[in-house]
Formats: C-alpha cells, sequence, structure tokens
C-alpha cells in the first residue's frame, strides 16, 4: 500500500484495529433529521469520543472548525431526498481535488445494490475508486437499502458488501445484521456496522455492536442512536468501552448508567 493510502487508513482504523466513525451525514437526504438540526450543537459535545467523522463537505464547513476537527471521512454521493422519487438514484457530488483541499482521511459514497440504479451506483464507486486510488485517498462503501429497512439480513447485506470490495472499496460500511460473520467472512476489506433509526433500548445497541465485533467488523459508523439518544455522550463513550476496551453488554450499560446518572444529577442541581 502507497505511503498516503497507508497513512490515511491508519487515521481511520487506530492502532488496536478498531474504530468508532460517527457519521452526521443524514441531512444529504433527509434534511434537518431529529437531533441533528443544528450539527454544530450536536456535534460538540461527542467530538472528542470519535475516531473520525462521516460528513457532507457543506455541513464540514459551516459547523465544524479545522483546528478542532477529526479525521474526515467526506460524504461525496448524494443528489436525491426522501420525497423525491428513488433514492438510489444517487451521483458523485462532490470531486477528489475539493476532497483534497478540505485534506480528507476518505471519501464516502452509497451503493444500492438490487435498486434500478444497481449498475450507476457501483460504476459510480468504481470511477470514485480510480480517483482515490490516484491520490491515496481510501474510498468508504456504504451498502445503502434506502426505504427498504427490511432488506437488512445476512444473505444481502454480504452480497452487497463483497460487490463493495470487489470493485476497489477500501472499507465498507454495513447494517449489522444476524449471522453477520456470513457478511464479514465473505468481505476481504474492513467491515464497519450502522446503527439505522434509533432501537428501544441502549442495551440493545450494545449487544449488536459487541456482537458485530466478535463476528469480525472493526467498529462502527453509528450515528442515530448515538446523537438521537438524550445522553448522546454517555453512548459514545459505552460505545468506546466495547470496541477499544472489549467491554461487554453489561459493562458498556454500566458506564452509560453512571454517566446518565450523573448528568441527571447536574440537571436537578
Ligand atoms: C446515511 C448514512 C449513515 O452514515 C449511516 O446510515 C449511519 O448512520 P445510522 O447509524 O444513523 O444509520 O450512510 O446517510
Amino acid at each position: 500500500m502507497e505511503w498516503g493510502m497507508a497513512n490515511r487508513m491508519s487515521k481511520l482504523i487506530q492502532s488496536d484495529g478498531r474504530c468508532l466513525f460517527l457519521p452526521i451525514d443524514h441531512g444529504y437526504f433527509q434534511g434537518p433529521t431529529r437531533k441533528l438540526e443544528q450539527p454544530r450543537k450536536t456535534l460538540e459535545p461527542i467530538l472528542d469520543y470519535a475516531d473520525a467523522i462521516f460528513i457532507t463537505r457543506g455541513v464540514l464547513r459551516s459547523s465544524v472548525d479545522p483546528d478542532k476537527a477529526k479525521p474526515i471521512i467526506l460524504r461525496v454521493s448524494g443528489g436525491t431526498s426522501m420525497v423525491g422519487k428513488d433514492l438510489a438514484n444517487e451521483g458523485i457530488t462532490t470531486s477528489m481535488e475539493e476532497a483534497i483541499r478540505l485534506n480528507v482521511a476518505a471519501v464516502g459514497i452509497s451503493i444500492f445494490v438490487g435498486s434500478d440504479y444497481e449498475k450507476d451506483s457501483l460504476l459510480n464507486l468504481s470511477k470514485l475508486v480510480d480517483e482515490g486510488e490516484k491520490y491515496g485517498i481510501p474510498v468508504m462503501a456504504v451498502t445503502a437499502v434506502g426505504k427498504e429497512l427490511e432488506k437488512r439480513d445476512a444473505r444481502y447485506l454480504a452480497l452487497a458488501s463483497r460487490i463493495a470490495a470487489e470493485l476497489g472499496a477500501r472499507v465498507v460500511k454495513t447494517y449489522w445484521c444476524e449471522n453477520f460473520d456470513r457478511v464479514t467472512g465473505g468481505c476481504p476489506v474492513p467491515v464497519v456496522m450502522a446503527g439505522g433509526p434509533q432501537v428501544d433500548t441502549e442495551l440493545e445497541v450494545f449487544e449488536f455492536v459487541h456482537d458485530g465485533i466478535q463476528k469480525g467488523a472493526v467498529g462502527v459508523n453509528l450515528g442515530r442512536n448515538v446523537w438521537q439518544n438524550e445522553y448522546p455522550v454517555a453512548m459514545i463513550k459505552a460505545l468506546r468501552a466495547i470496541i477499544h476496551d472489549n467491554a461487554t453488554p453489561k459493562e458498556a450499560q454500566a458506564i452509560y448508567d453512571s454517566i446518565k446518572s450523573k448528568k441527571k444529577k447536574q440537571k436537578t442541581a
């Protein structure tokens, strides 16, 4: 691996082989999503605990100070919205020159395997990889399912993740699912897990993240289940413990509960 590529990869995946990416890119198709209405406000308390952030250029420029930033994974696909015809019909929104100007550690793009735009999104990935490899910039492929959340099973996610790796993605972001080892086992590049919409309890998040790590994921790219939580700092610290300190879900829950109760006391004092 070229020096530049290796250096950028090491900014993403830490020396223990694990990573906690924090995505706040959701506005690029969802608009001002709940708790991400003001990205700067959402990000400030939790930024220090992330290994990298996944973000668009607009929010990066407007809401992250360059002297306090973490490694950036720049979201460079888009062009569709929740209210448009088909979320899968994405194009590349940001040039590689812009990514270099923003001094990114990686760029990220969604692929929509099985959709009407499968071929377009896969060719977009391939072109982005060609450009990224020229300059030593890794591409993270996001196996997106649009509004069809029920697609998230091992058979589909293993297929989509493998295709992303075959086309040259250096990291694959996919969803956790039952039998997650089928996904990691068939994907020759590091796999990180997204969370999807917020789930009912913190413990559910800790359990799936822990399970995914045991089954070969190198970490997470977890957004709504962190910053839509009432206690996002507690949530991200508990997740760090699972990812970087091998905490169990129960230990993570104890970390969450203790930070939450301190925060509650501060609020009532
Ligand atoms: C949507 C994305 C997000 O980065 C990804 O889905 C992770 O966020 P969450 O954990 O909230 O699903 O690609 O734009």
